[in-house]
């Protein structure tokens, strides 16, 4: 009696135990919002489980090595979704011509060094599972390690997108502009795509690690609405002499520039935002407020920036029998077609089905 009774109590110990550590580990990862159809929380679970394990081992290296490949790689998923859908389009090198997305000028600035580390995680990926994993999902792991190896929250992302064969070289026009204020941002950007004031913040909050070239905020230090600190003023003009606009670069976080934490929010706060974009969100009603929360509590950061991110890696998606997994992450696997090809292609097929 006193053996069974001893076993159970050490299995109701065990069961508490184990139960225990899943709530403990549960509350570190954020909770998983709505997906859309097409999408899996565990997508490659039978066709390549060990995805995310890869692309978090090939970028612990890459980041040890050169710490500003994560900024540039959560800047490319950003430019990747909200130009024409989450479908690596932005990797698409257009057979070597001058004409891709990557040319446009939303797009300066963009690392090569991120682009290569996308492409050589596909590399590494195809070897042990060829032609299952898509790039637009590669970008989409990359980028959460991004924030998550830097400090930031710890997700899940769903799977199952496709990769595009054509890329269209205006759709870089729908990403948000550094030199406009909060109302504009809102209004033409954010809202047409279904992200409210909080999914502003909280996305903008990226703006805590990484680099804005002189270019990008030249009229920062001449506008002082919204308002900017005349320390902070200073030492952005020593940085960006005229003559060096194009090359010279200041860090987006001044207090805390390779961490992915709060401090973008109280940045805001003491008037010390890189763009006008960020600025204007302590300023503006529909967001000021929001700001201060963030400012003073990271956990709230982290939970908001989690799920908008979330959202943003679900825009336009192709899924199912749409895409291709392609077979280099900087061409579409017929190379030959061009996009007017393509297109081409695509009227001749939609004329001869009617
Ligand atoms: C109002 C919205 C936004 C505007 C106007 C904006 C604009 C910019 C600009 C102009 C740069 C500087 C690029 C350069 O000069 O090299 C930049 C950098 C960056 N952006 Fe944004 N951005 C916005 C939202 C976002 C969002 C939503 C994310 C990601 C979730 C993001 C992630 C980044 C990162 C990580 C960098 C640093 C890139 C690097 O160091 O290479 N941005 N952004």
């Amino acid at each position: 009696m006193a053996r069974i009774s001893g076993s159970k109590s050490s299995s109701l110990f065990f069961i508490s135990f184990l139960l225990a550590s899943l709530v403990l580990v549960s509350s570190e990862r954020v909770a998983r919002p709505p997906i859309v159809r097409g999408l899996d929380w565990d997508y490659y679970w039978l066709s390549c489980p060990r995805v995310e394990r890869i692309v978090r081992k090939h970028l612990e290296d890459v980041f040890e090595k050169d710490s500003g490949v994560a900024p540039g790689i959560l800047r490319l998923f950003f430019h990747d979704c909200f130009s024409q859908g989450c479908d690596a389009s932005i990797l698409l090198n257009g057979n070597g011509t001058e004409e891709n997305e990557r040319n446009h000028p939303a797009n300066f600035g963009l690392r090569d060094e991120a682009l290569q580390a996308i492409e050589n995680i596909r590399a590494i990926i195809r070897v042990q599972c060829p032609r299952v994993v898509s790039c637009a999902d590669i970008l989409v792991i990359a980028a959460r390690e991004a924030v998550r190896q830097f400090g930031g929250p710890d997700f899940d992302v769903p799977l199952g997108r496709k990769d595009n064969t054509i890329f269209d070289i205006d759709s870089p026009d729908n990403l948000p502009v550094p030199f406009e204020r909060t109302d504009v941002q809102l209004s033409d950007f954010f809202e047409p795509k279904n992200f409210d004031a909080t999914d502003l913040v909280a996305l903008s909050g990226a703006h805590t690690f990484g680099r804005a070239h002189c270019t990008t905020l030249f009229n920062r230090t001449i506008d002082t609405n919204p308002p900017i600190d005349p320390d902070f003023k200073n030492q952005l003009e020593a940085a960006c002499p005229k003559d060096k606009q194009l090359i010279n670069t200041v860090n987006l976080d001044i207090r805390t520039p390779i961490q992915f934490d709060n401090m973008y929010y109280i940045n805001l706060l003491n008037h010390q935002g890189v763009f006008t974009s960020d600025q204007d969100l302590a300023s503006n009603p529909k967001t000021k407020e929001i700001v201060n929360r963030f400012a003073s509590n990271q956990n709230e950061f982290f939970n908001k920036f989690a799920n908008a991110f979330v959202k943003v890696s679900q825009l336009d998606v192709l899924t199912g029998n749409q895409g291709e997994i392609r077979k280099s992450c900087f061409a579409p696997n017929n190379k030959k077609k061009s996009n007017v090809a393509s297109v081409v292609e695509e009227v001749v097929g939609i004329a001869t089905n009617m």
